[in-house]
């Protein structure tokens, strides 16, 4: 029999980690698998995901730039992908409809409770970013108990947009990136803008991070270095980068498609390597 075929869509995708993660989970079943990488531009995502699934593929792993495409052609809807606007995750259904899922928000949290012991209940909460990244964590933040959530965007009208859209005017609210000086010290920060992604960096207050602080890079490797630095820089009690949260997010789906829940310390522990 054939094994069953999975495969992550992005551009680029030649170093995505979705592979060796999945094949390592796959592994502690004895399930054999195909795991394999489409690059594709956006102009061609659509055509090439309906090929990938007319071919009887089980399930796409979806990254930058198709999380929103991904979203929009398929045929049912999760509810953590419905409030991110974004999926990550796409699975094809018994008839052959496509389900997307966006586990990014679900991820974060186990990362930060589970892995790094924090409890995000009755903490202040930043976020920086209002794209879809912040929209895939933004709602988790909240069903995790946080006092409150600031979110700040370089363009102001995402962040509005994305308050709005939670529309708890209590706890959640947006602020301008000029009045990050103002705003006094948070007890958990998410970067969740894609500056380190495009090689670039934030300007942020030291005043942001103290002791107490937990600085959360979404992103991992060099594309969390700038964030990293900065939150060391403000003395901020953690500061951590999102591998821990790709390897929820890959356990979340590789639950959803296979029906078992892999252990993920180990797989964490050997990318994250011996300097850890
Ligand atoms: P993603 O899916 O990674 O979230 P996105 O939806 O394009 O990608 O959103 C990128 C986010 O990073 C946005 O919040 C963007 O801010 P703008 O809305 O003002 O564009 C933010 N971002 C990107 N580069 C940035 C930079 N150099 N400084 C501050 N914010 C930046």
């Amino acid at each position: 029999m054939q094994a069953a075929q999975f495969a992550v869509f992005g551009h680029p995708i030649k170093h995505s980690l979705s592979p060796p993660i999945h094949q390592a989970f796959a592994r502690q079943f004895g399930i054999a698998l195909e795991y394999g990488t489409v690059d594709v531009a956006a102009e061609g995502f659509h055509d090439a995901v309906r090929r990938f699934f007319a071919g009887g593929a089980v399930g796409a792993n979806v990254t930058l730039p198709h999380k929103a495409a991904a979203f929009a052609l398929a045929d049912e809807r999760s509810l953590a992908a419905t409030r991110a606007g974004t999926a990550n995750v796409l699975t094809r259904l018994g008839d052959g409809r496509l389900a997307a899922h966006n586990t990014d928000g679900a991820g974060l949290l186990r990362d930060i409770t589970e892995r790094h012991r924090l409890d995000p209940r009755g903490r202040s909460a930043l976020l920086l970013g209002a794209g879809g990244a912040a929209r895939g964590v933004a709602w988790n933040l909240l069903d995790a108990g946080v006092a409150t959530l600031t979110i700040v965007n370089r363009s102001p009208e995402s962040a509005d947009a994305l308050a709005a859209a939670i529309a708890e005017p209590a706890r959640a609210g947006a602020r301008h990136w000029e009045d990050l000086a103002a705003l006094g010290r948070y007890d958990l920060i998410v970067n969740a803008t894609s500056a380190g992604v495009l090689g670039g960096g934030l300007q942020l207050p030291c005043s942001l991070a103290g002791p107490r602080s937990l600085c959360y890079d979404l992103s991992y490797g060099a594309a969390a270095a700038h964030f990293l630095a900065w939150a060391r820089t403000a003395d901020a009690g953690y500061a951590c980068d999102g591998l821990g949260m790709l390897v929820e997010t890959a356990a979340d789906a590789f639950e959803l498609w296979h029906g078992k829940r892999p252990a993920t310390d180990p797989v964490y522990a050997q990318l994250r390597g011996p300097d850890a």
